[in-house]
Formats: structure tokens, C-alpha cells, sequence
């Protein structure tokens, strides 16, 4: 296989699964942020979400975006089934919620009938490479309502050697409080330690992950034609940002 054949695997959903309760930095705080983001935009209409996990997310838009559809798509099964499981069991319920499988480089999946009030991703288009970013940030544009808002949390690569280190020391402690806080002791940052997860440190990325600075990522949405680029929160190389369609 080479390095651009490399793909998600059903391995990593479960794993990512396990420890990203312990492994997402402030992962409660970014989710009501981008979940206000998008109600303050007065997303009444549909809403995407690109590659949603197991649908923390998804079930948060869900409640507290009473109207519309959600389309939570992603490429894993494992990861749709538990989407769609917590969908059932949330207060909203699923009947608005559409789930497809997708691969988020290709481009079929980004049409849609009715243009999207809001678009949403976390953590996850930092698999697209950055002409796959570029491409994605105009597909957006063009599937966006006038008003409509992209909301997008990821981690980016830091623009320097100090930035790297700043980020793998300040993630390392986020796990760190989190393992605290949630379990009152250390097996949870024992555990991502042990996955070798903190990317920062280390002197290759996986293939997979083709993280961008956060100044391409604004250069490229105005590109794009989106307009009120703003970075809303950051720490440990991961961002959240958000851009409007004018
Ligand atoms: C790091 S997880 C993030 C999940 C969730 N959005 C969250 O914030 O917890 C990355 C997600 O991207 C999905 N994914 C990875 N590569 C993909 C691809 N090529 N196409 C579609 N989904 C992909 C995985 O299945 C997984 O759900």
C-alpha cells in the first residue's frame, strides 16, 4: 500500500473511540461553541456535518437545533452505527438525522437538494491534503445558503519547531486533566501515551494526517469566497474556526 493509499481503518474507530474522552482538549467546551456558532448564524435549515465520529456532535446539533435536517456523514461503519445509536437515544431523537457513508475526498457526497444553513467537522479534515482542503472549502461555499456558516474544529500543523513543541507539551497536559478530572487518575493519559498519539512530537506524520497551518486554512476559505474568517478558540495545535457565505 503506498502512503496516499493509506485510509482510516475500522481498528482506529475503536480505538478513537476509547481514548478521545481523554484525548480531545476541552472536547464539551469546543462542542457548545461550535453548536452556538451555528445556532447563532439562525441555522433553521439543514445541517452538515463531515465525518462524525460516533456523534457527540451530531446529537448536540440535533437538541439544540430544533429545525432541519442533520446529515452526519463519515466513511467508517462502526462509526455511522454509533451515530445513529446515540441519535436514537438523545432527547431530539433521529428522525432528522441522515447518515451516509462517505469518503471525504471525494466530492459526490457534497451536492445537496436544498441549500445548507450550517456546515460542520471535527477533527477530521485535516485527512484531506491541501489542494483537497481548497477544493473542499469551495465545495462548501458553493453548497451553503447566503448566511450560511462552516464551522470547522481541527488540529493544524504549528509553523515552526517551537510551535510543534509548544503544542505536544500543552496537548500532553489537556490529556493529562482530563484523565484527572474524568477518572481521578492517570490511565487515561497513561493510554495515550502508550497509542503515541501526541503527532507533535513526532519527526514524520502518518500519512494520513496532512494537517495545514491555521493561515492556510484562512487564506484558503477567503479564496473560497467566505467571508468573516475568524479563529474562535485554540490550544494544543487544535483550532476552532468559522466563516460565513456571504
Ligand atoms: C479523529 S475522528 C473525529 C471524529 C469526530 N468528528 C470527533 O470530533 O470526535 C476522524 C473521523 O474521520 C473519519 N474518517 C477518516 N478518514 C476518512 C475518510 N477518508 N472519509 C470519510 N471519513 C473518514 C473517521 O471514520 C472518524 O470518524
Amino acid at each position: 500500500m503506498s502512503d496516499t493509499d493509506r485510509r482510516w481503518s475500522e481498528t482506529e474507530s475503536a480505538t478513537y473511540r476509547d481514548l478521545s474522552r481523554y484525548a480531545v482538549p476541552q472536547r464539551e467546551r469546543q462542542i457548545a461553541l461550535i453548536v452556538d456558532r451555528v445556532g447563532a448564524a439562525a441555522a433553521t435549515g439543514d445541517v452538515l456535518e463531515i465525518c462524525c465520529g460516533e456523534g457527540l456532535l451530531t446529537a448536540a446539533l440535533l437538541q439544540h437545533l430544533p429545525v432541519g435536517r442533520v446529515f452526519a456523514f463519515d466513511g467508517s461503519d462502526s462509526m455511522l452505527a454509533a451515530t445513529r445509536e446515540r441519535a436514537a437515544q438523545s432527547p431530539a431523537g433521529s428522525d432528522r438525522l441522515i447518515t451516509r457513508k462517505i469518503d471525504i475526498a471525494e466530492r459526490d457526497w457534497r451536492r445537496f437538494e436544498a441549500p445548507l444553513s450550517a456546515a460542520v467537522s471535527s477533527l477530521a479534515v485535516h485527512h484531506l491534503d491541501g489542494p483537497g482542503k481548497r477544493t473542499l472549502f469551495a465545495d462548501l461555499h458553493a453548497a451553503l445558503a447566503p448566511g450560511g456558516v462552516f464551522v470547522l474544529a481541527d488540529v493544524v500543523q504549528p509553523a515552526s519547531a517551537a510551535g510543534s513543541a509548544i503544542a505536544a507539551d500543552l496537548w500532553d497536559q489537556e490529556v493529562r486533566g482530563r484523565a484527572l478530572s474524568l477518572d481521578g487518575n492517570l490511565d487515561g493519559f497513561e493510554a495515550f501515551r502508550r497509542a503515541d498519539w501526541n503527532h507533535f512530537r513526532h519527526a514524520t506524520l502518518d500519512p494520513i494526517d496532512k494537517p495545514s497551518t491555521v493561515v492556510e486554512h484562512f487564506d484558503w476559505l477567503r479564496d473560497a469566497g467566505f467571508v468573516e474568517v475568524d479563529l474562535h478558540w485554540m490550544t494544543a495545535g487544535q483550532m476552532i474556526l468559522s466563516a460565513v457565505r456571504p
